[in-house]
Formats: structure tokens, C-alpha cells, sequence
């Protein structure tokens, strides 16, 4: 648990798929929220967490099933507003002397409108827009009989019950997901629900700053901590807000595998040895990882030559730091929600993410993670709180192998300087037709195949290359970006014109799947 004095919010994961939008659309309304999976929810924990109010996620599961999810008795006697939604509403009803039927025929799937049937309550204050709400329902069972002390306050076909609500005791059960997109009016119900629960909306970005602070200097006292800074906003990020914490007991290390873009060392270094006066270490180690990718063309094998080689590389200039104790990382929430495993038995499925992968065990670090409460976006706006530029807060993510993956086949120098010179052309086209923002990721592959051309009077025998620029949300699902051909066009007559050995260019529109984002 954090050090975070705001007051909490908690929501008691079930299992649904959308538990985090949840905790999303709480954050837009700055209440400080953290998931937690049913099965670590206990007495004890309800003690030292002290919500404010809670939230009962939905869930696959049934009242039925025996081992039924089922958050502790005693939630229900800490006098704090608590709203079940879906699977929490059967989980409420069900704990508190109310009715859960199975589904038989009653279950209800996608889109479905609720109508009002009593005014006055504060939970749905400006909440009916219209005379039917539309609400995204995804339930097998339903609620037949509600607990005493409760009402109901709107209805659908299939689920009577759909709005019920205790005033008295500020306990609410919708039968709907409120915190997805497609019931539009679902932010108003959280809106509500905070409120009355008398949170401040004081979970800005300025006070996470200044709480996270004060966290990492009571975490690190006067050790060292070391850094691997790539120049991604994550690690970007991480860094600044740590140097401002503790200062020069931190050292950031920048590998310079010799796999970066065209100024990318010299701008990451700059801006946060010279501007930022910060320790940092220029480990130049091209030769190294030159020397040992030469000849490889196969992309597992590079790729695991990069991650063995990185972790040497950071180890060596780690202990030259001189006995820390810390590894920062920028781990973000999404990492680190522990998202119950209904297939797995009552245990609890953690995703690795170890940045560094191994090293914290192998050096006998601990880890600071200042980011692992925030969200991307809410990265980027702590980012701009800490006033780094918009250019390092908007950047595309760019791969750990670097060109390496982009460089299908044998890597050599040559192609290399080719390709850094292209992608500096094509982003520079992207950037002035004001399209970067507009795209998640774009750059280019040099391809291992050279191609006949006319330049002039001469003949040319040069390399072929791809563009690639994806629209995604996550990198696991990408489309093609769909540029104008004018805009294809003229990229491609400057790449040739600006770019001595590139004669061919092809825009690549492969969708992930089939395709993935980078050529290897
Ligand atoms: P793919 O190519 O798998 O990439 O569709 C999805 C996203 O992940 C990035 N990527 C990497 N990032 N280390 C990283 O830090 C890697 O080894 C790596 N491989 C791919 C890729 O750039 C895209 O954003």
C-alpha cells in the first residue's frame, strides 16, 4: 500500500474485464482509487486501508458457484457509501437478505435502456437525460428479491431492478457497467457517488507530486539509487520527479547500444545532464553491441544478444555508482493491478515487469517505482507538472533493440546510417504536416534488398524501404494510419532526393494482427 493521505476509494475486484475503467473514470474526477482483488479484501485490510467508500466490481462468477466470490461481512458495517455494479449487485443483494435468481431466459447482453420509476435520488441527480437511459448490461443472473431498506429507482426489460439504492445507508446497486463507453451517461453516476461520499476531488497531479516526494525520500533515505533512462516518457518521467526527491544520490545510466535515431543520444543527454544537472552516466557502448550483432541476422538471436548485453552494460556502470541500493523503474498501474484469476483457483496473477529484467535479484536492489500508481496519461500530465518539455511527453514509443528490429537481416553500419537518415525525413514530413500527435507510432524499416533505379542520367542499384506509421491504444491491436497519397508521395520523392542509398519506398498497411508493429 502507498503513503498516499488522500482519502481512498476501494474497489473490490470481482473479476470483471472492465475493472479498471472503473478505477479510470474515478481518476477523472481526481478521487484517489486503488483495485484490489476480493480475495485479499479481509478485516485487517479494511482496518488499515479506511475508504472513504467502496465499489463492488462486476465479475464471471455466480452467487451460486460454490467458493462464490464474496467480499468480507464487515465491509458493510463501516458506515461508507458503497455502490455493486453487476455481479456486485447480486453480491450486495445477496449479503445484505436480498434474492439472486440464475439466468434462465432473463439474461441480458449489450445494449438496454433504463426508465425511472422514483425521483430523489441523490445518486442519479441529472442522471435521466432522457425518459430511457441507455446502459450496457452483461449479466446471466439478476436480482428477484432486493435486501430490505432498499428501493428501486429505474427499470429495464430483463432486469427489474436495475437502479436499487439504500439511502439511508448510502448503498447503491446498479444491475448495469456504468464505467463503460457505450452507457453515456455512466461518469454523472460516479460524479454522484463521490460527491455524496464527500471526496474533495483533490487527487491532482500537483499533490501527487509533492506526496510522492516526500514517499521516495522516506523510502531511500540518503542510499544511492540508479536509473536506466532510455528517454521514453515512463523513464523520462520517473527520473526527474526522483532527482527532484533526493537529488544527486541519483545516477540515471543511458546505454548508447548504437541502435538509436538520428541526434537521439545527444538530445537525451542534453536535456537532462545539461538542463536538468542531472547525474548521468553516457554509457557509449556501439562497439560492443556492434561488434557482437555483427553477422546475426536472425531477430530472436539479436534480440537476445541486446537484452543480455543491456544488462551487463547497466551492471558494470551500476557498481562504478558505488554501493546503491535502489533500481528506479518507471512500472505504471496497469502493471501492477493484480487482476483475479478465475481459471487459476483463488490465486492472484501478477504480470512481471521487471524494465531491467533480473537485475534488481542479481545486484540485491530494491526497487523505487514512483509511477506505479498513474496511468499513461496521467504520466504524461505529472510529466508536464514537472515541466518537461512537450516534445519528450509526446514522443512514440520506441523499442528497447531499437534499429536493431527494424533492420531485417544483417545489421550492418552502413544500413544503419541509411535508415537513421530516413526516419529523420519521414518524421520531420510527419511533424510538419502536423500529423505526430494524430499517430501512435511511425517510423522506418530498411529493407535487405537492394532495387534498380534511374536517378539523373545514371543507373542506381540501392536500398528498398518501409514506412510504417500505426494508430493503436495499447500496441497489442494497430491499424495502418491512413496518410494521403500526396503525403506518401512526397515523403517518398524527399527520402530519395535527401537519402544517398534509399531508390525505392514502400508504405507499409499491415494490420496488427496479422501483422505486429515492427518488422522483427
Ligand atoms: P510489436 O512489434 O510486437 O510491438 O507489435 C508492439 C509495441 O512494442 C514495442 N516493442 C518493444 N518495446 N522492447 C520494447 O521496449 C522490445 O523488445 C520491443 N519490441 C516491440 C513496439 O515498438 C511497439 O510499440
Amino acid at each position: 500500500m502507498t503513503d498516499i493521505t488522500h482519502d481512498r476509494l476501494l474497489i473490490i475486484d470481482f473479476g470483471s474485464q472492465v475493472t479498471q475503467l472503473i478505477a479510470r473514470r474515478l481518476r477523472e474526477l481526481n478521487v484517489f482509487c486503488e483495485i484490489h482483488p476480493f480475495n485479499t479484501v479481509d478485516d485487517a485490510f479494511l482496518k488499515d486501508f479506511d475508504p472513504k467508500a467502496v465499489i463492488f466490481s462486476g465479475g464471471p462468477s455466480s452467487v451460486f458457484a460454490v467458493g462464490a466470490p464474496m467480499p468480507p461481512q464487515s465491509v458493510f458495517d463501516l458506515g461508507v457509501p458503497i455502490l455493486g455494479i453487476c455481479y456486485g449487485q447480486q453480491v450486495m443483494m445477496h449479503c445484505l437478505g436480498g434474492k439472486v435468481e440464475r439466468g434462465h431466459g432473463t439474461a441480458e447482453f449489450g445494449r438496454a435502456f433504463v426508465a425511472p420509476t422514483k425521483d430523489k435520488l441523490e445518486l442519479l441527480e441529472g442522471w435521466f437525460l432522457t425518459e430511457k437511459e441507455q446502459v450496457w448490461m452483461s449479466h446471466g443472473d439478476h436480482v428477484s428479491k432486493i435486501a430490505p431498506g432498499f428501493e428501486v429507482y429505474g427499470t429495464s426489460p430483463n432486469a427489474p431492478f436495475a437502479i436499487t439504492g439504500d439511502a439511508s445507508r448510502n448503498f447503491f446497486a446498479v444491475q448495469f457497467h456504468p464505467e463503460v463507453h457505450h452507457t453515456p451517461n455512466g461518469a454523472r453516476l460516479y460524479e454522484n457517488f463521490v460527491r455524496l461520499a464527500g471526496f474533495k476531488g483533490d487527487w491532482t497531479m500537483h499533490a501527487y507530486r509533492e506526496e510522492a516526494i516526500a514517499a521516495i525520500r522516506a523510502q531511500v533515505g540518503d542510499a544511492k539509487v540508479i536509473c536506466g533512462l532510455s528517454g521514453g516518457v515512463d523513464s523520462s518521467v520517473a527520473a526527474v520527479l526522483i532527482h527532484e526527491a533526493i537529488g544527486d544520490q541519483l545516477t540515471c545510466v543511458f546505454v548508447d547500444h548504437g541502435l538509436l535515431r538520428k541526434g537521439e543520444a545527444e538530445e537525451v543527454v542534453t536535456m537532462f545532464r545539461d538542463n536538468y544537472n542531472m547525474p548521468l552516466i553516457h554509457a557509449d557502448e556501439q562497439e560492443l553491441f556492434l561488434g557482437e550483432l555483427d553477422g546475426v541476422s536472425d531477430p530472436e538471436t539479436k534480440r537476445k544478444i541486446i537484452g543480455r548485453l543491456f544488462i551487463d552494460v547497466f551492471q558494470k556502470h551500476a557498481i562504478a555508482v558505488g554501493d546503491a541500493k535502489f533500481l528506479a523503474q518507471g512500472t505504471l498501474y496497469p502493471d501492477v493491478i493484480e487482476s483475479v484469476s478465475f481459471s487459476g483457483g483463488p490465486s492472484v496473477t501478477i504480470k512481471s515487469h521487471h524494465n531491467v529484467g533480473g537485475l534488481p535479484e542479481k545486484m540485491g536492489l530494491q526497487l523505487v517505482e514512483p509511477l506505479r500508481e498513474l496511468f499513461k496519461d496521467e504520466v504524461r500530465a505529472l510529466g508536464r507538472e514537472l515541466g518537461l518539455p512537450a516534445s519528450f511527453i509526446g514522443r512514440h514509443p520506441f523499442p528497447g533493440p531499437g534499429l536493431a528490429i527494424r533492420c531485417p537481416g544483417e545489421i550492418t553500419r552502413e544500413k544503419l546510417a541509411i535508415l537513421r537518415e530516413a526516419d529523420a525525413v519521414y518524421i520531420d514530413q510527419i511533424r510538419k504536416h502536423g500529423l505526430y500527435d494524430d499517430i501512435w507510432q511511425a517510423f522506418v524499416a530498411i529493407l535487405p534488398v537492394r532495387t534498380v533505379g534511374v536517378m539523373g542520367d545514371g543507373r542506381t542499384y540501392d536500398f528498398a524501404c518501409a514506412l510504417r506509421a500505426v494508430n493503436s491504444v495499447d500496441g497489442m491491436t494497430a491499424d495502418y494510419y491512413p496518410f494521403t497519397h500526396e503525403f506518401l508521395g512526397e515523403t517518398a520523392t524527399r527520402i530519395i532526393n535527401e537519402v544517398p542509398g534509399i531508390n525505392r519506398v514502400t508504405y507499409d498497411i499491415t494490420s496488427k494482427p496479422p501483422g505486429t508493429i515492427e518488422w522483427e
